[in-house]
């Protein structure tokens, strides 16, 4: 399996440490655990900026960055408890954190407020993210009211803080060449999880059965959570945007649409597909299928370096308002149907969407007010979609019908590669995957 390397994220926080103000300080949080139930907890998932940063993966550390100091980074973490490990699970210590994460220093979490006074006192520019974590804004608010309340012990608070984030997000939206690998694998992961589903789809099999299939595929890989709730909706569920009951029955004639990724390393990869329970397009599911496929494809034309997002979208409109014109779904004159964005009716969400770290990755959008053009090293996703809920005026059989087609590219220097093609996504590809149906 791909990793990446303990230098580049040491290399990362040089980057930052370069982009830093003189005499500033960052401090950058870990997450915490979160309670499930009285004393049982959500599974850990680390804090995304945290990560990139460090690639320490344990809750409640903190990461403090000097520029210009003998030790730039400084790392505080959880110190070693042999009760609590045996309980608990292994703790990496600071000793060990040192040496394994390239840190120049470490401290255990039980100095962190006596050193970050010492860290803080005296700097112009403190680095923050506000807002991310109550508690932990708590204590950094005391320590900047501890800094101005005792000037006499020659204690200096901050004058400013500036926000970390827009720092780390923009460094986040370039992938690396480690990264681009460990998201290769996360997709190909999630693409063969999606081709298991597809197998083993049929009429009397449930929405959760599937489900299961996709995220046992994922556990077996290594990765052992999905990136983000996993959508598995039959029928009219289809036209649920964010539909994660996955109670329902699969039924003979119906579409169903999933929506699932892998998260693996901390990436995530964001698969749809959407296929018939019985394995044949009907005449109508057909018809909308192609034009949602058709609308995709034109998109990825404009994947590429000076390419635009609003531009790809404008692009799969087009395709979208003509297919449902000519499907008698909408009415009227296709160039004031445009303008009015008619078939958003239809279209409900965007076309995509950053991916990394986070499913809904960070990076800004627009410049300087100006929206940004693609450049190599972003990664996207690119997922038009047709919802055509039973409630609808559309003609009767296509009423209950929600397609989505979602694949993740990457903007490379010639236009883009597209990391999950391998999940079947046209019709008669499907078709003949589904023959091959698990279930004999
Ligand atoms: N899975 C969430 C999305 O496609 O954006
Ligand atoms: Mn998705
Ligand atoms: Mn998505």
């Amino acid at each position: 399996m791909v990793e990446i390397q303990k230098s580049e994220f040491k290399a990362r926080r040089e980057r930052l440490l370069a982009q830093m103000d003189e005499n500033s300080v960052a401090i950058i949080a870990a997450a915490s655990e979160v309670t499930r139930s009285r004393d049982t907890e959500y599974a850990f998932r680390q804090d995304s900026d945290f990560f990139y940063l460090t690639g320490f993966n344990e809750p409640d550390a903190v990461l403090v960055l000097i520029p210009g100091s003998d030790t730039p980074s400084t790392l505080f973490c959880r110190d070693k408890d042999p009760l609590a490990e045996v309980w608990h699970g292994r703790r990496i210590g600071f000793a060990a954190a040192k040496s394994d994460y390239l840190f120049e220093q470490t401290f255990a979490l039980s100095e962190l407020s006596a050193q970050l006074t010492t860290l803080v006192s005296g700097k112009q520019v403190l680095y923050y993210a506000q807002g991310v974590y109550a508690a932990f804004d708590g204590q950094i608010f005391s320590l900047l009211a501890s800094l101005r309340n005792v000037p006499k012990q020659g204690n200096k608070a901050p004058a400013t803080i500036k926000d970390v984030r827009p720092l780390i997000h923009e460094m986040r939206l370039f992938k690396s060449p480690s990264e681009i690998a460990v998201m290769r694998q996360a997709c190909d992961i999630s693409a063969k999880g999606h081709m298991r589903a597809m197998r083993f789809a049929r009429p009397g099999a449930t929405e959760y059965q599937l489900e299961a299939e996709l995220h046992h595929h994922y556990a077996m890989q290594g990765a052992r959570y999905p990136a983000y709730g996993t959508i598995v909706g039959s029928g009219d569920n289809a036209n649920i945007l964010h539909y994660t009951d996955n109670s329902d029955v699969l039924k003979n004639g119906d579409l169903v649409l999933i929506d699932s990724g892998c998260e693996l390393q901390g990436y995530a990869a964001d698969i749809t597909r959407t296929f018939p329970v019985n394995g044949k397009f009907s005449d109508a599911q057909a018809a909308l299928y192609n034009i949602v496929l058709q609308a995709q494809q034109v998109a990825f034309n404009e994947i590429k370096p000076g390419g635009y997002l609003s531009q790809a979208n404008k692009l799969a409109m087009q395709v979208m308002t003509q297919g449902l014109l000519d499907l008698g779904i909408l009415t009227g004159d296709f160039e004031q149907l445009m303008a009015q964005q008619a078939c958003k009716e239809f279209y409900l969400h965007g076309l995509g969407h950053w991916l990394g770290l986070d499913v809904h990755d960070v990076g800004d959008y627009k410049q300087n007010d100006q929206e940004r053009a693609f450049q190599p090293g972003m990664v996207l996703t690119i997922e038009p979609g047709l919802y055509i809920s039973k409630d609808s005026a559309a003609p009767q059989q296509y009423q209950g019908i929600g397609i989505r087609i979602e694949d993740n590219v990457l903007v490379t220097a010639q236009g883009f590669e597209n990391l999950t093609a391998s999940v079947p996504k046209t019709i008669s590809e499907i078709e003949a995957l589904m023959q091959s149906n698990t279930h004999g």
